[in-house]
């Protein structure tokens, strides 16, 4: 595991677990891709590609299977890099200039035959999640500045033009829609230009032939980048299938001045034989691996927020009432949503006054605080700082602290602008008005929102040649922000929101704890929503809430034990008005709020399987392994006359060992492993949006002793 160099110094191999990927250096220097599937044993047995033209119009550079593509010469592929000299010109020609290689770390260089720019393409091996990481940096050696126009971060290629390309597609409270389809002749994109990854698509790819949720060959990628992305696929008539995956592009020149340098955000790749829930569960762990160092450990919390309940309507004493309840129930952190601070009364005013409301909170948010804490909870607030309404007194004040192009209106969204955060003073405002929150209050938690896409992204205030880097620097300001709120602040938690799933990547997964990923809280559509969050996503980050019914966006009914065993999925929260709440109620929701709290380190940091999808079949079941315990949640979607019944072939147990099936705390089977797996067990659910939640365990002389009590479900 780790890096190998073939003797000739011109074949590298990156080695995981189960997996190789290899370069070589071809005669000419180039530097080329070689392999990527299962693991490698003796890299002799490969010989260096010999690639030569097919005709004046496509030649040997445009079919080279290059692990970095400059444009220049006779290049008419998608290029990893485009950039041009002071001097005029636009082309890139790049050779083989060396490598080093330090413990798990292989960086291999190009230098461009004439200019000094030297490119450092590095490679990190994950061997344990079968996962590298890869980012590129330019090195600026020459006497002038170097404009980039596109600069991607992964680029792979594939041998063969019969592969499927597997994703998310989705809009604002629709997030998560997997589909997968097949690569055309061509190119196809996916991308955001919103300013963050927004709803519609995430920066990762899975690319198969054949292959199936739990088996076949699966390649996939992720960029951990937090701004705008680009993902281009190209199959080209050369029987090649070509990825690129990075920052977008577009509306994008960065400039890079003599002796300076210029990184990419990385991207983390990796091939599995599991399928594509093999793939997730890599990707899963590793983001697990990635989270901020403070909480990365630690459970996450069962919290309580007042966004459905109350909307912009929160009061101290509202809020008071509803801590009392939900204290009562076993939530652990109490967060007051939108609507506390000044003139917050709806989304037209307030967003930059970040102090509270006196009409709402009289004495300021230490009463309530002191309340919340009285009764063994934590407290949380609501902010959305790159944001302002022009209906504020900052704006009145700064009416030039955003974003904006002279001669142009600005367009609002949800009735607010975007903080010109490349702005030293905005810096420092958001820093102190913040710092100053959870200083001088006891605050645990944060969830740090961001309700609208850029537009006219003009900042004035940069040098002209700089202008166009803001869909950079404005992402790399807001988590430099954060990184030095949580140094000063080191037990706060963190939320990351972008009106519901707007903000989920790789690269917020190192500053948020978790995210909010989707405002849809509808528990049936939060089954296809969770489902599409999992594939990339740790299942620890992925915050649900139980709400009221009928839900307040689709307005549809789900009785409560069917919304409970939704928002136990990931990190359980309670979004409900707890006033409303019968005696029944508070009792199932306080049962299951107890169950979660016992099973969630399996939950929230186990091996997680998708058994069944409720956009596949009427059924939806998913399973969580961890220390081979595990927690099975199944749920049928409508009434069917004929079949009650459903199989559900469970995975990853030992075949010889027995195992305990446990509802309610009692052990109703004792099954084998093998049977687990192979026969299955027989599901009863009955009747509209039924549900059920079970535990199996290897069996023990304790537990075994219920064994008669058994309960009908098997
Ligand atoms: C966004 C968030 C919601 C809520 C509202 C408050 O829409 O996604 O959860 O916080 O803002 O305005």
């Amino acid at each position: 595991m780790g890096i190998r160099v073939r003797k000739d110094n011109r074949v590298f191999s990156l080695d995981g677990k189960n997996s190789s990927y290899l370069l070589c250096i071809d005669k000419q220097g180039h530097l080329l891709h070689l392999y990527w599937g299962g693991r490698i044993s003796n890299l002799e047995d490969f010989d260096l590609p010999f690639v030569k033209g097919i005709s004046t119009f496509e030649a040997k550079e445009d079919i080279m299977a290059e692990e970095f593509t400059p444009w220049g010469q006779l290049r008419f592929k998608e290029p990893s890099l485009k950039a041009g000299f002071l001097d005029g010109t636009r082309d890139l020609d790049l050779v083989f200039d060396g490598y080093r290689e330090e413990g798990e770390v292989l960086s291999i260089s190009l230098t461009d035959s004439f200019y000094q720019v030297k490119i450092q393409i590095v490679y990190q091996v994950f061997a344990e999640f079968d996962v590298i990481k890869r980012y590129v940096i330019l090195n600026n050696l020459d006497d002038h500045e170097i404009r980039i126009q596109s600069f991607y971060s992964g680029e792979w290629n594939f041998l063969g033009s019969d592969f499927y390309f597997t994703n998310v597609q989705g809009t604002w409270a629709n997030e998560g829609n997997r589909f997968r389809q097949k690569i055309l002749p061509g190119k196809n994109v996916i991308e955001s230009r919103r300013g963050i990854t927004a709803h519609n698509h995430s920066p990762y790819f899975m690319l198969d032939r054949d292959a199936k949720e739990h088996s076949g060959e699966v390649y996939f990628g992720i960029l951990a980048h937090s701004g705008n992305f680009k993902l281009t696929i190209e199959q080209k008539p050369y029987d090649q299938t070509r990825l690129l995956l990075g920052m977008n592009g577009f509306d994008t020149e960065i400039s890079v001045s003599p002796e300076a340098s210029f990184e990419t955000p990385p991207v983390y790749f990796g091939y599995t034989v599991a399928g594509f829930n093999g793939a997730s569960n890599s990707l899963n762990q590793l983001g697990l691996h990635l989270l901020p160092e403070k909480h990365r450990e630690t459970v996450r919390p069962v919290l309580y927020n007042s966004w459905e309940a109350a909307r912009f309507n929160v009061t101290c004493d509202n809020q008071a009432v509803l801590a009392e309840k939900a204290a009562q129930l076993g939530v652990e952190l109490f967060v007051v949503d939108d609507g506390w601070f000044k003139n917050r009364n709806n989304s037209s005013a307030g967003l930059g006054d970040w102090y509270p409301d006196e009409s709402k909170f009289p004495e300021g948010l230490d009463p309530l605080i002191k309340k919340v804490k009285s009764l063994d909870m934590k407290f949380g607030l609501w902010l959305e700082p790159e944001m302002v309404n022009p209906d504020s007194y900052l704006y009145r004040m700064h009416p030039d602290w955003v974003y904006g192009f002279e001669n142009r209106k600005h367009s609002l969204s949800r009735k607010q602008l975007i903080l010109n955060i490349t702005k030293q003073e905005v810096r420092n405002y958001l820093f102190f008005v913040i710092d100053q929150l959870l200083t001088k209050h006891d605050i645990s938690f944060i969830k740090w929102d961001m309700n609208r896409p850029f537009s006219e992204p003009g900042a004035l205030n940069l040098p002209k040649e700089n202008q166009q880097e803001i869909w950079m620097l404005h992402n790399r300001h807001v988590l430099a922000l954060i990184k030095e709120l949580r140094d000063k602040h080191p037990h706060v938690l963190w939320e990351g929101c972008a009106s519901g799933g707007g903000r989920v990547n790789f690269e917020a997964l190192q500053y948020f704890d978790q995210f909010w990923p989707s405002d849809n809280t509808d528990a049936l559509d939060r089954l296809s929503i969770q489902h599409g969050y999992s594939l990339a996503y740790p299942i620890k980050t992925m915050v649900s809430w139980v709400t009221d019914s009928p839900n307040m966006y689709t307005k549809r009914e789900i009785p409560l034990k069917f919304r409970c065993h939704a928002a136990m999925m990931g990190a359980m929260g309670i979004g409900c008005n707890l006033n409303k709440l019968t005696a029944e109620d508070s009792e199932i929701l306080s049962q299951n709020i107890a169950f979660y709290k016992k099973v969630r380190t399996i939950i929230q940091e186990g091996c997680f399987y998708r058994l069944s999808s409720i956009t596949e079949s009427g059924y939806h079941a998913v399973q969580y392994t961890k220390d081979q315990r595990s927690v099975i949640f199944a749920f049928k979607r409508g009434v069917s006359r004929h079949k009650k019944n459903f199989q559900l072939k469970l995975k990853g147990f030992k075949p010889e060992t027995r195992y305990c099936i446990s509802l309610q705390g009692k052990v109703a089977a004792i099954k084998s492993g093998d049977y687990l797996m192979n026969a299955g067990i027989s599901l009863h659910l009955e009747g509209e949006y039924d549900s059920c939640v079970f535990e199996i365990f290897p069996k023990m002389g304790e537990l075994y002793k219920n064994k008669k009590s058994k309960i009908n479900l098997f």
